[in-house]
């Protein structure tokens, strides 16, 4: 019997028998996908100075990694690279527009990142970009003490973590 699931990091709904090993949207890891029923989950936060600085970036981040990720889905010349590229930039979208959530931002904003036509460029700028991503959330979760946020970045450390491992298989 299928069931209404819903992540409790990006609140995105999800319709299915079993929850998703990892919310199909974000990426976040099963815990934190929850039957929607009486589940609550809140972009409603009060923000320090710190965090809404922090969020800010991340949405930074995110946008900017999103705008690489379609490029490359478009200009990769590696036919798996383009499918892993687009599902890539599809999570990252995700998240910047968590980061436009908390923000209470009317909308995402445009990014203007290039990429590169050799598969093998766009993967070793894909591990930097998640490099980097981890390192700032790591940061900017121990600054929160708000367990909301420190949730979020805590989740999207776990997330990108494994974006981390998809460049390294392929890297090899
Ligand atoms: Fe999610
Ligand atoms: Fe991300």
């Amino acid at each position: 019997m299928v069931k209404l699931w819903r992540c409790v990091i990006c609140g995105d709904p999800y319709i299915g028998e079993n929850p998703p090993p990892n919310c199909p949207f974000c990426g976040a890891h099963k815990e934190y996908i929850k039957e929607a029923k009486d589940l609550e989950v809140t972009f409603d936060v009060v923000l320090t100075d710190k965090d809404r600085t922090n969020a800010a970036y991340a949405l930074n981040v995110e946008v900017s990694n999103a705008t690489f990720y379609f490029c490359a889905a478009e200009e990769t010349d590696d036919l798996e690279g383009k499918l892993l590229f687009k599902a890539l930039g599809k999570v990252e979208a995700e998240h910047a527009s968590i980061w436009k959530k908390i923000l209470k931002l009317p909308e995402v904003p445009k990014g203007h990142d290039p990429c590169f036509k050799e598969n093998r460029k766009n993967l070793i700028e894909s591990h930097e970009r998640e490099e980097r991503a981890i390192a700032f959330y790591k940061k900017a979760a121990a600054e929160s003490d708000s367990p909301r946020i420190k949730e979020i970045f805590n989740a999207l450390v776990e997330i990108e973590t494994d974006h981390l491992f998809l460049s390294e298989e392929r890297l090899k």
